[in-house]
Order: C-alpha cells, then sequence, then structure tokens
C-alpha cells in the first residue's frame, strides 16, 4: 500500500508514545483514525491534539485483554468508518522490569495478557473483517488491499535476565507476524513487525495501568524505579520517526522493520549469540564478548536524571522478601 488517503486505521496503544507517533503520521497522509486505549484521560489529550493538527480521528477507551470490550471497539469504529480497517497497528504493549527467578503468575499474565494476547485479540477479531472487506482474490485488489503492522522489540531477539516475560512475548509476537505474513500473502493483505529499542513514550510509567487483580508482582517497583525508567525513555526514539520507518516497510510489504541503519549486523550478533549457546567453545567466546559489552554499556547506561523530579532508584531487582533471589538482585 502506498497511498494512505482516506483509509481507515485502528491503532491499539494509540494515546501515546509509538501509536500516537503513528496516528499522527498517517492521520496526517488523510487515513481515518480509531485509537483506543485503556487511560481515558490520556485517549482524550490525544484524540484533541489529533484534532488540533486537522486529524479524523475517534477515540475509543478499552482494555484489549478483555475480548468483549475489543470486540465492541471494533464494532464501534466500523460503524463509524463504515468499514473494518485497512491499517491496523497492534502497537499497545507493557513492560515491568525484575529478575526472571522473582516472577510471578501475575507478572507473566499481565505483559502476555497485553503484549501477545492482545496481538493475537486483534489479529482474531480483524484478519476475518478484513478479509471479507479488502481480499484479493482471483487478483482483483479490493479497494487496495489492506495491511496490519505489529510493533514488537529488538528484545524479541534475545533472552534477558531482568525481563523475561517482555522479551518472550515479543518473540512470540514475531513468531506470529510471520506465520500471518505467509497466511494472508493470497489475500493481498500484509504484515509487518516492527523492532524498536527505545522509544520516547510512557512505557516506564505502564505499572500504573496494571490491573488490580494481576497486581502481585515478585519485582521491586516504586516511583523512584518509575522515574529512572522514564529518564531512559527520555532519550528514545521519536514516535513519529518510527512510524515512518514503518511507513516504508509497508510500502514495500516487507514482514520485518528495524528502524536502525544497521539493522542486519544487530541481528546477525543476535543469531550468533544463538549460535554460540550450542557448544563450549562458543559459550566461552560469549562469555568474553559480553564482559567487554559490560564495560562499555557501564558507561553508555548512565543516563541523565537531571530533569527527573523525585526519587531515582535502579530497576530490574526482586522484592526484598523474596530470599531465595541472590542478595544483590533484590531491593
Ligand atoms: P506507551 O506506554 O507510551 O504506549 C502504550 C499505550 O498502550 C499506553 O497509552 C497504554 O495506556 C496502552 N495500553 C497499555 N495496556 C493496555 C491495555 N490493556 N489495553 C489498551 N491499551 C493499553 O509505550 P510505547 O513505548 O509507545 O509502547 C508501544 C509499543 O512499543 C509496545 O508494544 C512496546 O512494547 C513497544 N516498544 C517500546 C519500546 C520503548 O522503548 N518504549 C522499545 C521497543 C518496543
Amino acid at each position: 500500500m502506498k497511498d494512505f488517503s482516506g483509509k481507515i486505521a485502528f491503532i491499539t496503544g494509540g494515546a501515546s508514545g509509538a501509536g500516537l507517533g503513528q496516528a499522527k503520521l498517517f492521520g496526517g497522509l488523510g487515513a481515518k483514525v480509531t485509537i483506543v486505549d485503556i487511560r481515558q484521560d490520556a485517549l482524550d489529550k490525544a484524540v484533541a491534539e489529533l484534532k488540533s493538527l486537522g486529524i479524523d480521528a475517534l477515540g475509543i477507551q478499552m482494555d484489549l485483554t478483555n475480548r468483549e470490550q475489543y470486540i465492541a471497539a471494533a464494532d464501534k469504529a466500523e460503524a463509524h468508518w463504515g468499514g473494518p480497517p485497512q491499517l491496523l497497528f497492534l502497537t499497545a504493549g507493557v513492560n515491568t522490569f525484575g529478575p526472571a527467578e522473582a516472577s510471578t503468575f501475575e507478572d507473566f499474565d499481565w505483559v502476555l495478557g497485553v503484549n501477545l494476547f492482545g496481538v493475537i485479540n486483534g489479529l482474531v477479531i480483524f484478519v476475518p473483517r478484513m478479509i471479507k472487506a479488502y481480499n484479493k482474490i482471483n487478483g482483483e485488489l479490493s479497494r487496495e488491499g489492506a495491511h496490519i503492522s505489529i510493533v514488537s522489540s529488538l528484545g524479541a531477539f534475545s533472552g534477558f535476565a531482568t525481563d523475561a516475560p517482555y522479551s518472550c512475548s515479543k518473540a512470540a509476537v514475531n513468531n506470529l507476524a510471520y506465520s500471518y505474513y505467509e497466511a494472508l500473502k493470497p489475500y493481498g493483505i500484509g504484515v509487518t513487525v516492527q523492532c524498536p529499542a527505545n522509544i520516547r513514550s510512557n512505557i516506564g510509567e505502564a505499572v500504573r495501568t496494571r490491573p488490580a487483580h494481576l497486581a502481585n508482582t515478585g519485582y521491586h517497583v516504586s516511583e523512584g524505579t518509575i522515574n529512572m525508567l522514564k529518564s531512559i525513555h527520555a532519550t528514545g526514539m521519536d514516535p513519529v520517526d518510527l512510524a515512518k520507518n514503518l511507513k516504508q516497510a509497508i510500502e514495500n510489504e516487507l514482514p520485518l522493520a528495524i528502524p536502525y541503519d544497521n539493522a542486519e549486523e544487530i541481528l546477525q550478533r543476535e543469531f550468533k549469540k544463538v549460535i554460540q549457546y550450542l557448544t563450549v567453545e562458543g559459550l566461552r567466546e560469549l562469555e568474553e564478548e559480553q564482559r567487554r559489552l559490560a564495560e562499555i554499556q557501564k558507561d553508555f547506561l548512565k543516563t541523565d536524571t537531571s530533569g527527573i523530579n523525585g526519587p531515582i532508584e535502579p530497576f530490574g531487582r526482586a522484592r526484598s522478601d523474596l530470599n531465595w533471589v541472590l542478595p544483590e538482585k533484590r531491593k
């Protein structure tokens, strides 16, 4: 798809960060945009901002882990615009950090519920509607096909000691995207999964949207850890620039988008690591590389927290009462 004007778009997590960047870019190119989000206040602000930019926008509050709410939102958007989305952006996501060995069921249920099942819900709800409305059966392109974009993460390619639920959710999402890319080709519906590293967004505060019934966490989370994450994401990629990278991938019908010039080198490093896991020699080499990288990152990871009002604490630690976790990994 190359012409976005007049296209119907549906964006999850559209009230903030990457999703709002997509709404601004594609809305600015003439798409009619529905943004859905769990936070009503953020939605109201985002819709007002989009409208002030001259973008035709509709906001719907919903929790994408709730299938009834999701179907109701899809119905409402379809009734409003007169059809299902031609541009579907499954962008919403959450994160929380702590040692894998401290993780609770609820840590997994929350992060996988939003990041993986939120995407699965979107695919199951929208794919049949999109095929019916925009398929290319018999070579007839109906209204120029359609495209599904999913925001994953560079974390999809690795395991992380302090980010297990998140990175496994993103690995699964990448795999899911490749499956749908292959499956939807004959219908003329494209699929792209985009894998960024750091985005200027509000994901550092994601724990504020964690539902009460999944509140039990094994991780140490505080205003200080949230502030630390906020200072890191303040230096991330501009969400509209990120959306521009996605636009290129949609235009070229590419299944994978990595918004950096050295994308191939990044992937080679990640895949080499998996190959190194196979042998004793590989593991030795990997450990040496990791030691060198840790030295380099010591300085690189120092963030400027001067703009933050309030406490600052390192994130990625376990709750202090989890006595099976090494003391240095606990609060
Ligand atoms: P963000 O927090 O600014 O935006 C995510 C939006 O999703 C928020 O407005 C939030 O309210 C909404 N949301 C959360 N749970 C929801 C639910 N259950 N139902 C409906 N909406 C919900 O964060 P950001 O960074 O823009 O995140 C977008 C995507 O980018 C996520 O999938 C994230 O994993 C991914 N990503 C983010 C990176 C970063 O550094 N911020 C890096 C790599 C990937």
